[in-house]
């Protein structure tokens, strides 16, 4: 008996695959196996050496039993089976994907213009000469195409340095009243600081119906404002120029972020010029439109206080987990 235990208690622990355990079980707790002979043997002995004997006896059986049932469990774990896995490591996190900060803000700003009963159209990111200058007022020698050097891919394609292409696409295609948003990517060659990016993002609005006013621009561009940063927003219009606007006008808000603070220009807009409608086929003297171009990085540090517009393309996981 005393053998018996002491290599169960050596042979259960150590067994690593079924096969293993299979062979301790028949050598030890089988219907032929050691304990049982040992279970035989009682039988010829004195009835009162047989009680005390079939005790230890029985306590030898449940012993073996229970190591037998606990090397059961373990061989049947995939720890011991499938090499190289150990499922008791802690696991990895699970990332939560979402909208990107910009993309958020796009959502906000497209909402907000859908409430007016705007529309949202889309437009290519390579874009012709024709559509982003030619067609908007900017003749090839004119200066203003200095402000917006870009990335050419030869003398007629270009990338696109605003959306507002768009308004003379849109024009061609669909006949007045028009009020649509274009959110979509620009791109300049510009020098690089805390509030310039060579590829940001704008959101150009086309309002085009007879009888459009310097007033109605005014009043949508500050409902929204007000929609989106609170109905104390401090807004203000200087007289600006484009080409394709007449008159123009810059909008400034106040900003403060990152230890900065002072006026920030958020958007471009003025009523459509004259030749951009005639660039369009449209008649020059019955139609009426006011245009706008927004920054939504810049929308996006004011709404967020982010002090630098860099931090929108750096994939920081940091700084993007915060929206
Ligand atoms: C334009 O791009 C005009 N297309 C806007 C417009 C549309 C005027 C319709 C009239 C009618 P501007 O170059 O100012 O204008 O740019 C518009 C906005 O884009 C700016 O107010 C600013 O918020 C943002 N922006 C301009 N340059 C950059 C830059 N390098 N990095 C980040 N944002 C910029």
């Amino acid at each position: 008996m005393e053998r018996v235990r002491r290599e169960a208690e050596r042979d259960f622990p150590a067994v690593a695959d079924r096969p293993g355990l299979d062979a301790l079980y028949a050598r030890d707790l089988a219907r032929k196996g050691r304990i049982a002979v040992l279970f035989d043997q009682l039988a010829g002995l004195e009835p009162a050496a047989r009680r005390t004997t079939g005790q230890l006896l029985n306590e030898l059986k449940q012993h073996v039993t229970a190591l037998h049932a606990a090397a059961a469990t373990r061989v049947a774990s995939p720890r011991s089976t499938h090499r190289g896995l150990d499922p008791t490591l802690p696991g990895r996190p699970h990332w939560l994907a979402r909208p990107h900060v910009l993309s958020q803000v796009v959502d906000e700003i497209v909402e907000i213009f859908k409430g007016l009963g705007f529309g949202v159209a889309d437009g290519p990111e390579i874009e012709l000469d024709r559509y982003n200058f030619e067609a908007l007022n900017f003749p090839a020698d004119h200066p203003a195409r200095d402000l917006q050097d870009t990335f050419y891919v030869d003398d007629a394609v270009l990338l696109r340095t605003q959306t507002s292409p768009m308004q003379v696409r849109i024009l061609q295609r669909q006949p007045a009243p028009v009020r649509v948003i274009v959110p979509g990517r620009v791109f300049r060659n510009e020098a690089l600081d805390a509030t310039h990016a060579a590829e940001f993002n704008q959101v150009e609005g086309l309002y085009v119906d007879a009888h459009v006013s310097m007033v109605d621009l005014k009043a949508t561009v500050t409902y929204f404002l007000r929609q989106l940063f609170g109905p104390r927003t401090a807004a203000r219009f200087k007289p600006h120029f484009f080409p394709f606007t007449e008159p123009s006008v810059d909008v400034d808000m106040w900003f403060e972020a990152g230890g900065k603070s002072g006026w920030i220009e958020i958007m471009g807009a003025g009523m459509v010029h004259p030749n951009v409608f005639a660039a369009a086929g449209l008649d020059p003297e019955t139609t009426t439109g006011f245009a706008f171009g927004l920054g939504v990085e810049r929308v996006a540090m004011l709404r967020h206080g982010i002090g630098d517009i860099r931090a929108f393309l750096e994939n920081d996981v940091r700084f993007l987990s915060q929206f």
